[in-house]
């Protein structure tokens, strides 16, 4: 299923936050409430936040009263800061707007063939998109055998994606093949994604999900409960894989029980120009600790960190799942150098 639609100049997708009690659609017009999605992870997941981007811009240019193709330019450039500038961490975003932008510098018709321009380009980055994971899919499903149980974390299923998902997208692949897997789901404090969106996503699909709090991890692989592990990412770099917060211990446990630490990205995801150091990870508000949803449970008060990433060094992971191949660990010394 489509996660993100054009449709006359309003982009339409899935309120996350609401899920999985309520299924809310929205309607998003303006560049002002895509930004606001954005920000609140009403829409979230690094390649949705990669298509997101690019149809933000793309309603700057449809809703333009601009008259000269200058003055509509600087407008699309405007619509791709205030964007850009909505979450730092994952690296689709700023693909996203700077593949739309450059393409609408490149365009030398006229004002009207300039925005249809936009829009064709953000709709080429959703189709991809869909067509990537399901490559991911099939690359990945190899590395998964009949009767595996696997354990993932976050949510990088068909709501962090166009369509389809990257960790389960892989999943969807190998249940598809008939393989009997089961998923073990960590829920993902402090926004909960793995036990709102993963196990809602595959248990509407049937695949068999059991919910875990993040702290039972350890447990249940001292318990030879978890074959494999397979991860999304926001964010790929020379000397690591950044990924929602969590995903590092949960990397550092499957290392030591000699468990594969699978992570499943499109090329979109890349960034290996930066190194872990150079990457700003997300600090959100400290509501998010201090409440579960509209429940305060800590006192008033208190200090609170929140960072929403961590960042996975390349040792803990096994290989790299994407729409061209799978890059195993003897292959990341090539990430050094950069990748087509
Ligand atoms: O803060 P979120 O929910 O946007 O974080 C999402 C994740 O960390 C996902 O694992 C990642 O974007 C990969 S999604 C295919």
């Amino acid at each position: 299923m489509r996660m993100i639609k054009w449709q006359n100049g309003t982009v339409i997708t899935p309120d996350q936050t609401k899920l999985p009690l309520q299924e809310v659609t929205l309607e998003i017009t303006t560049v002002e409430q895509m930004a606001e999605a954005i920000k609140t992870l009403r829409v979230r997941g690094a390649p949705l936040l990669g298509a997101a981007a690019g149809f933000g811009v793309a309603l700057a240019a449809y809703h333009s009263k601009a008259k000269t193709k200058e003055k509509l330019l600087s407008e699309l450039e405007d619509a791709g800061s205030i964007i850009k500038c909505q979450r730092p961490t994952a690296v689709n975003l700023f693909w996203g707007i700077d593949r739309v932008l450059n393409k609408a510098r490149s365009v030398s018709g006229s004002l009207e063939e300039l925005k249809d321009i936009v829009i064709e380009e953000a709709q080429k980055i959703a189709d991809e998109d869909a067509a990537q994971n399901r490559a991911i899919g099939k690359n990945g499903s190899i590395l998964i055998k009949d009767g595996d149980t696997l354990l993932t974390h976050c949510n990088a299923g068909e709501l962090a994606t166009v369509e389809y998902g990257t960790a389960l997208g892989v999943i969807r692949a190998a249940w598809g093949q008939g393989k009997k897997i089961k998923v073990i789901a960590d829920e993902t404090r402090p926004l909960l994604q793995g036990a709102r969106l993963t196990a809602y996503e595959l248990k509407r699909d049937g695949i068999p999900v059991t919910l875990i709090t993040d702290n039972m991890a350890g447990y249940v692989m001292s318990k030879g409960l978890v074959d494999k592990v397979i991860v999304g990412s926001d964010r790929i770099v020379q000397d690591g894989v950044v990924n929602k917060i969590g995903t590092y211990s949960v990397a550092v446990l499957a290392h030591e029980h000699g468990i594969p630490f699978y992570v499943a990205a499109p090329k979109s995801t890349f960034d290996l120009a930066h190194k872990a150091s150079d990457v700003i990870i997300e600090e959100r508000k400290p509501e998010e600790v201090t409440r579960i949803g509209s429940q305060q449970i800590a006192p008033d008060g208190i200090n609170v960190m929140n960072p929403a990433f961590d960042i996975t060094p390349l040792k803990y992971v096994s290989a790299i799942i994407c729409e061209t191949q799978v890059y195993y660990n003897k292959d990341f010394v090539a990430f050094k150098k950069p990748v087509n």
